[in-house]
């Protein structure tokens, strides 16, 4: 068996990362095998690679390998492409015309895009897959094939199930066997070796010196989210190795390449797919807001204790500058506190930006002299009871809306949700 080096070198793939090399390996153990395989992940990942591997390795080499974009064949035409038609079958057909299913007898089929087939295609599919028999377009004439299938897609298919648009039983069909290439954001120790690679490609290409990357710049380039990982990667390569002059690209001048939006390699809020390690991280994040919370808490007691106790809030205040300050925040940092972190409507929030802890705040600056006066009124209520009964009356007040009642509390939308929570509420 060729070892998954000897394939890389091969097929021309870069990169050393276990989850690559774990893809490789996987297509390389059912490569003989006739089990259908569907390789998932983001565009430009390099999906078409694994189906190449497939056939090369397998016992249909000396057949036919053909390619099918099924989101670029249009509705109308798609099944006459994979399956033929007969003579007369459409206006148009003026001869019977051999599908891809025929063409490819003995050989493989890679359907990208799988997730775009039309529901009719995909009854169509399944029969093939099932007992390979297939009917030409026009015809009643059932044929016979050997084909073997490779698919690939960069939807999420579960969600296209629940939607309808994909017949589940051909989703198991498929999948026997899944490939998965992660994202190139986190295969970071392949990033800087592709772009070597690109560099030397381009450079050859075009015949001038190989760009380089200062550390900053690699820096940058590590950090970045590329949303269109390798193929995206790939054309920042070759716009730099075209366009700049000076062959050190620093990394303002890369920066200038790189999309605004989305740049950089932060936590995104979209829900993704996690490995055990990244969900053990976030842990820790929560149980660090969670402690400073509780001290946050803590000192809050510690201040009301005094203040009911003085009753005189400017005296408390100067005695306990430092604390106020610490569960404040200076005053010429009031815009931080008050700063709430945007979350996108309808998105499951798995990640916490790594700044988070600073942002817990709990009652903005202006609020204190607001919850001082209460107490100045010698209202004898604990703070837990304090806060229910102030959490209450603001929803009440703005009819359950949560986002008006935290608006008005000073507190984040999170926040609000976390105690009506906490209190039962
Ligand atoms: N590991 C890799 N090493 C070198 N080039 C790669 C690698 N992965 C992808 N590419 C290149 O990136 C581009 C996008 O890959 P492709 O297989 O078309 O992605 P996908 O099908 O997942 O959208 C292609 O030009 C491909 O040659
Ligand atoms: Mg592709």
């Amino acid at each position: 068996m060729e070892s998954v080096q000897a394939i890389k070198q091969r097929f021309g793939i870069i990169g050393n990362s276990t989850s690559l090399n774990r893809a490789i390996e996987k297509a390389i153990q059912v490569a003989p095998t006739d089990i259908s395989v569907l390789v998932t992940g983001e565009s430009g990942v390099g999906k078409e690679s694994i189906p190449k591997i497939i056939h090369q390795l397998s016992h249909r080499k000396h057949n036919k390998y053909i390619a099918v974009n099924c989101g670029a064949i249009p509705e109308g035409t798609i099944d006459s492409e994979l399956f033929g038609h007969e003579k007369g079958a459409f206006t148009g057909a003026t001869q019977t015309r051999a599908g891809y299913f025929e063409v490819a007898d003995g050989g493989t089929i890679f359907l990208d895009e799988v997730g775009e087939l039309p529901l009719t295609t995909q009854v169509r599919l399944l029969r093939v897959l099932e007992n390979g028999e297939f009917l030409k377009v026009g015809s009643s004439k059932v044929q016979k094939t050997d084909v073997r299938i490779v698919a690939a897609t960069n939807v999420n298919m579960h969600e296209a199930i629940e939607k309808e648009k994909f017949r589940e039983d051909l989703y198991y069909r498929l999948s026997t066997v899944d490939i998965n290439l992660p994202p190139l954001r986190e295969r970071q120790e392949d990033i800087h070796l592709l772009f070597r690679k690109f560099a030397s490609d381009f450079a050859l290409k075009y015949k001038m010196p190989t760009i380089k990357l200062t550390d900053n710049a690699v820096q940058v380039l590590l950090k970045h989210r590329w949303g269109g990982n390798i193929r995206q990667l790939r054309n920042i390569a070759e716009q730099l190795s075209v366009l700049e002059q000076n062959r050190t690209i620093t990394a303002e001048v890369l920066r200038s390449y790189l999309p605004v939006t989305a740049g950089t390699n932060l936590p995104a809020v979209i829900k993704t797919s996690k490995s055990e390690s990244d969900f053990s991280s976030e842990r820790e994040i929560l149980y660090k807001i969670l402690f400073d919370m509780k001290a946050d808490l803590n000192d809050l007691k510690k201040l009301t204790l005094e203040l009911m106790k003085h009753g005189n809030t400017k005296d408390v205040e100067k005695n306990n500058e430092t604390l106020i300050q610490k569960i404040y925040g200076d005053d010429e940092n009031e815009e931080t506190l008050n700063y709430e972190e945007p979350i996108a409507p309808n998105t499951e929030v798995l990640s916490i930006p790594e700044h988070a802890a600073e942002q817990e705040e709990i009652i903005p600056v202006q609020d204190k002299y607001h919850f001082a006066e209460e107490i100045e009124e010698e209202e004898t209520l604990s703070l837990h009871d304090k806060e229910l009964e102030l959490i209450k009356k603001s929803l009440e007040r703005h009819h359950g809306k949560r986002k008006l009642a935290a608006a008005e509390l000073g507190i984040s939308e999170r926040t609000l949700y976390r105690k009506i929570k906490q209190y039962d509420l």
